[in-house]
């Protein structure tokens, strides 16, 4: 379980101030429970973890092994919510060099439909030429431009390469129940797919087939994975007190900071198997309440890599920042500093210990020194890294940041603002129903 500590932003706010949030974070709580609050349509998440049958986990964890059986490699298709989620889980659990050993027990994970970068496509379909592989087409909407590029590319090299039969066997798709091209191309070509639901928005859908899915692939324990978020929801549910509520202090806490002038959150790490739940958590936080000129602005680092490049600037830059710290109690491996007869290095002091309390010492220096220079510090302790863990930390962030952007007075389920860039990029390349504004933008060139 997670374990909240924030005293030491109290020399920066005032734990009177953060416990004075109560009744707003009450309002919140009550506005999601009883879907009062903006964009309650989208609260499917809410519940989520309590409410997956067993008989659901069968059903992906059935197609898992079909794909685990028939690819040594699958690509995962989606952007944004569509694939972050399934990859800050894969990994944070992950050997960090599986990928290169040669014996594996799982297909390889890739990521594809994410980018528009043509070098990483080109190299991507170089890869997968004398490679088995399989493809989850993931897309809520189902029509995102970048997925949709990378699946066409990908379906019609599964289909040469490994034949009609064997691609509807090992391309699979999750997508709406009714609308969108991936949609209709699943049921075209008969492949096994799984729904997202109406209303469960991208960045909220990790424990849905969306992130399930992959993350079975990749051989770890979605019942567990699930039990860890279920925990979590009762940890986090609306009867528990304020003060023993962790979303509701986290929510809390980071308001009262942002009304203080942090504009902000740094998410640190000091496990860089956790570079993709940040990178999960940026996208959670800065898509759910940057809106109508607010929000506190999500950013991550992995220490002890990024002390020796961001660590200057959060030391001694501008004073608009406070750091959430991920805190790993224990390690998977032990490993321990070997003795030195030269000791060239000087670091015979360090013989015999372990390399955790080399890192965890570089953690708490690395918190005091910047609560000394004037960054407050937040810190999420969870006992280890595995699939009940992450799935308590990811329902955590959720239900925080629902109950945080309604406390911000936002409407946290919409993303209004990413349409302006797909409009234009439509707009410049002359898609059609796009005319007017081809032409409009054509004259601001
Ligand atoms: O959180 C969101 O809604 C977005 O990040 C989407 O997940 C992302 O844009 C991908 O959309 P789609 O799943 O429709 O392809």
């Amino acid at each position: 379980m997670i374990s909240l500590n924030i005293e030491k932003t109290f020399g920066f706010i005032s734990k009177e101030n953060v416990f004075a949030y109560e009744a707003q974070v009450k309002a919140a709580q009550e506005a999601l429970e009883n879907g009062t609050g903006q964009g309650n349509d989208f609260l499917g998440w809410l519940h989520l973890p309590s409410s997956i049958t067993k008989e659901h986990l069968a059903d992906l964890k059935a197609t898992a092994n079909v794909l685990r059986e028939n690819c040594e490699v699958v690509v995962v298709a989606g952007i944004g919510g569509s694939y972050l989620g399934a990859r800050a889980v894969i990994e944070a659990l992950s050997n960090s060099f599986t990928w290169l050993q040669d014996k594996k027990t799982a297909p390889v994970i890739l990521y594809a439909g994410h980018n528009i970068g043509e070098d990483y496509l080109f190299e991507l379909t170089e890869f997968l030429k004398d490679k088995k592989f399989g493809v989850i087409n993931i897309s809520k909407s189902g029509t995102t431009t970048e997925t949709a590029l990378a699946f066409r590319l990908l379906k019609k090299q599964c289909e040469d390469q490994r034949g009609k039969d064997m691609a509807k066997k090992v391309i699979v798709a999750i997508t709406d129940a009714k609308k969108g091209a991936a949609r209709i191309t699943a049921d075209n070509e008969g492949y096994k797919s799984f729904i997202i639901p109406d209303n469960v928005g991208g960045r909220f859908s990790v424990l849905t087939p969306v992130g399930l899915l992959p993350i079975a692939i990749a051989g770890f324990d979605i019942e567990k994975l699930v039990a860890g978020a279920v925990a979590m929801e009762k940890a986090c549910g609306k009867e528990v007190p304020f003060a023993d509520n962790p979303a509701a202090i986290y929510a809390a806490t980071r308001n009262e900071l942002y009304k203080s002038g942090k504009k902000i959150e740094i998410l640190v790490n000091f496990n860089p198997k956790l570079h993709y739940v940040s990178e999960w958590w940026k996208q959670l936080y800065g898509e759910s309440e940057g809106k109508e000129n607010k929000g506190i602005f999500p950013a991550a680092v992995d220490f002890s890599t990024d002390l020796h490049s961001m660590g200057q600037w959060i030391q001694e830059g501008e004073r608009t920042i406070y750091e959430t710290v991920i805190s790993v109690e224990s390690t998977q491996h032990k490993l321990q500093v070997p003795s030195d007869e030269a000791n060239l290095d000087g670091l015979n002091f360090l013989a015999g210990k372990r390399v955790d309390e080399v890192n965890k010492m570089a953690e708490l220096g690395t918190q005091l020194a910047h609560v000394d220079g004037g960054v407050p510090n937040i810190r999420l302790v969870i006992p280890a890294l595995n699939e009940e863990t992450i799935g308590g930390l990811l329902y955590f962030f959720e239900i925080g940041c629902g109950i945080s952007g309604y406390i911000l007075g936002v409407n946290p389920f919409d993303q209004p603002g990413v349409e302006a860039y797909k409009k234009n990029m439509f707009a410049l390349l002359n898609k059609p129903g796009y005319e007017e504004e081809s032409k409009a933008i054509q004259a601001r060139l």
